[in-house]
């Protein structure tokens, strides 16, 4: 095992992702934006953490510089909702521009400043996590414009990414985790938070520089774009 980073790890999906990275044997770097939540209730030593605001580029510059100089994985977890607008009318411009601040420049504000320490000789593994909702091609149901949008230009941001940091033995993997009973997917959510991170962690295993960039379930079905 090696080192990895999760941002946005105090609840939700995040804190699956240091659960079961710890219990896997890994070192974990896991960053919260202001309340601890569950990292409060691990107790081990291969678990650091540290404040990250994925919006702000001094949190993310203070985030990296405290990081380990060597980094294995990268979880882009962190991520919001849109404001659940009725329809087209009542978008509000000012929060659809927060959200795709914290969910498509925020996981590349996080790459850019760890990219110095996941550059070398053993393979690298960035998970972008996004979202079904980003796909153009699955957008029946239109609405949640923001969320949809900001994810779909996350999974753009990671494409037009790949190939540099292939030269750099870096791989990026786009994920989908299902709909999950998250305080984001809601109790009417059919997958549970554990069976959603085992599934990724399963597709992370399958990571190679020549796969690097697919869009990716948490059961390992490639999606559409
Ligand atoms: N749940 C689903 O059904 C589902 C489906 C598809 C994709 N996803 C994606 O999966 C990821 C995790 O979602 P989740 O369901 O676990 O959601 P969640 O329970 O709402 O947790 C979101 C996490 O992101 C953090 N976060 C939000 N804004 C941040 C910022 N500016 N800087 C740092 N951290 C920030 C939150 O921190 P605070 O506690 O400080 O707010 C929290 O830890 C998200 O990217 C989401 O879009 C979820």
């Amino acid at each position: 095992m090696g080192i990895a980073v999760i941002t946005g790890a105090n609840r939700g999906l995040g804190a699956e992702w240091v659960h079961q990275l710890l219990e896997e044997g890994w070192e974990v770097y896991a960053g919260y934006r202001t309340e601890l939540g569950r990292l409060s209730t691990f107790e081990n030593p291969n678990l650091t953490i540290h404040q990250l605001d994925v919006q702000s580029n001094e949190s993310v510059e203070n985030f990296a510089e405290n990081a380990p100089s060597h980094i294995d994985l990268l979880i882009n977890n962190a991520g919001v909702a849109d404001g659940r607008w009725r329809n087209l009318t009542e978008i509000d411009d000012s929060w659809a521009l927060e959200v795709i601040d914290i969910n498509a420049l925020g996981p590349v504000r996080v790459v850019k400043a760890l990219y110095g320490k996941m550059n070398h000789a053993s393979l690298t593994n960035v998970a972008m996590i996004s979202s079904l909702m980003a796909s153009i091609d699955d957008c029946h149901m239109g609405r949640s414009y923001a969320y949809r949008a900001s994810k779909t230009a996350l999974n753009m941001f990671t494409v037009a990414m790949k190939k540099e940091a292939i030269e750099d033995n870096i791989a990026f993997v786009i994920l989908h985790p299902g709909w999950v009973k998250t305080d984001m997917g809601g109790d009417r959510a059919p997958v549970e938070i554990p069976d959603s991170v085992s599934g990724m962690r399963e597709v992370l295993a399958s990571r190679t520089l020549e796969n690097s960039g697919q869009f990716v379930q948490f059961d390992g079905e490639l999606l559409p774009w």
